[in-house]
């Protein structure tokens, strides 16, 4: 015993003017940030990480919201039963895609050490709280950070502790609305399918005031959609869905394909935290869209020429509207009719329509006859076509169904039919 100590006392005499040195300088890239050195602070100390029994904790004045900007005082304290140990740490902050995030003000005991373009601050002397300011970046986004503490007896023995501590930017985290929040886009049915449009209701989904699509130019790149749009992503199942609209009160995405079915989680994400729901997940989760007025009485239509088939008053004269008459071919749309062959991945530009995997499998009924289809496939992102003759009817209003594999589109969808 006597012996080592004795050994150790004439290791570090010879070390003091380094050590002297060294105490200004724990080399950056030591904090426990994926792909730094690993554990931290090796191979220069031989270390034990995250022994039981001892810890680093990261406390901020402002606990774990920033606002863009605002300085906070942060204390990292280390803790170690042996206190005979002598103590030092480092710590950075880091954005998701792990880019510096704002800047630090050494306070006692501590000092900044760079790495360009990364910035760490660290011990200058043994101590086991350390107090430093930080100032948020003005981007709104997660930030980490991540933090080594050690309790060293020299290099040869030195317990290293790491932890990571996630801020996110002040604000209201979303909320799901508590009765269906997600639905069928176009029938606001519940129940969703791989690829169909989804609509989702809550609150703080999106910063207040922002109400607007993904811009084709910019945010549709390679023939790939968003995935997020002013901070707001969603998935389902763990896959990322694409995002189309957003507003602090609804969502409107496209499922992402996956080949599982039953009960998943959806999942809503903001700078401010996420929100959780469970969803059935279908093969077929069909739904036809709808023209608005009326509370979406009538099934969105269009005749061979572009003309809306409607009732002609349906848009208050401002939209050319005729009604359908028997024999007519009509264009009605839908999402949530499943696979199509070539398939179509959700996610992406689709550029050529392909028809429905199993056209056999898909009826559509107009007041109880079943309407000859023409044609049935998928013509956009998410969105199916349907080329359907006009049966023999009587004039006046008659639900439209479509179902395909057992599966119903809406109730109280009509067509308006006149002579
Ligand atoms: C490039 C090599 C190197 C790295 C990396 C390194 N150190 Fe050191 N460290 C040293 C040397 C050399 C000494 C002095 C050796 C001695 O005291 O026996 C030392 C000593 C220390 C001491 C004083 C130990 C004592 O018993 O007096 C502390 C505290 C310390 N380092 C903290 C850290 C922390 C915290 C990290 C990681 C964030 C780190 N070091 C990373 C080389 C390194």
């Amino acid at each position: 015993m006597a012996k080592t100590s004795r050994c150790l006392f004439v290791v570090s005499a010879a070390l003091v003017p380094f050590l002297l040195a060294y105490v200004n300088r724990v080399p950056a890239g030591h904090a426990g940030v994926p792909g730094e050195a690993n554990p931290p602070c090796s191979p220069c100390h031989t270390v034990t990480l995250n022994p039981a029994g001892g810890g680093v904790s990261v406390e901020l004045s402002g606990g774990l919201t920033y606002s863009p900007g605002q300085t906070q005082r942060v204390t990292v304290r280390i803790l170690d039963p042996d206190t005979a140990r002598r103590y030092g740490f480092q710590l950075t902050a880091r954005t998701e895609g792990l880019a510096q995030a704002g800047t630090f003000r050494p306070g006692s005991d501590t000092t900044l050490t760079a790495q360009a373009p990364f910035v760490y601050i660290n011990q200058t002397a043994s101590a086991s709280i350390y107090s430093f300011e930080w100032t948020p970046p003005d981007s709104r986004e997660l930030v980490r950070l991540y933090v080594a503490g050690m309790a060293a007896r020299g290099t040869r023995d030195s317990r290293v502790y790491t932890t990571v501590v996630e801020l996110r930017p002040a604000g209201t985290p979303p909320a799901l609305r508590a009765e269906n929040p997600v639905v069928n886009g176009a029938s606001y049915a519940a129940g969703i399918s791989p690829g169909a449009w989804i609509t989702i209701f809550g609150e703080n989904l999106a910063p207040a005031g922002v109400s607007r699509i993904w811009n084709p130019a910019t945010e549709i790149i390679d023939g790939r959609l968003p995935t997020s749009l002013e901070g707001t992503s969603v998935t389902v199942n763990g896959r990322a869905a694409a995002v189309y609209f957003v507003s602090a009160g609804q969502l409107n995405v496209q499922a992402p394909d996956d080949d599982a079915t039953g009960p998943v989680e959806l999942k809503v994400t903001t700078p401010s935290g996420s929100a959780r729901a469970t969803v059935a997940l279908l093969r077929h989760a069909p739904g036809l869209f709808a023209f608005s007025p009326q509370r979406s009485r009538y099934v969105a239509a269009v005749h061979a020429g572009g003309t809306l088939a409607a009732p002609g008053d349906l848009f208050g004269g401002d939209a050319k509207a005729r009604p359908a008459k028997p024999e007519d071919v009509i264009q009605i749309y839908g999402t949530g009719f499943g696979p199509t062959t070539p398939p179509t991945p959700a996610g992406i530009v689709v550029r050529e329509p392909a028809v429905l995997a199993d056209p056999g499998a898909l009826k559509i009924r107009i007041g109880e006859l079943e309407a000859p289809l023409a044609w049935a496939g998928l013509v956009g992102a998410g969105l199916y076509q349907f080329n359907v003759v006009v049966p023999s009817l009587a004039p006046g209003d008659h639900l439209v169904v479509a179902e395909i594999a057992g599966q119903r589109s809406q109730p109280g969808l009509y067509l308006n039919i006149a002579p």
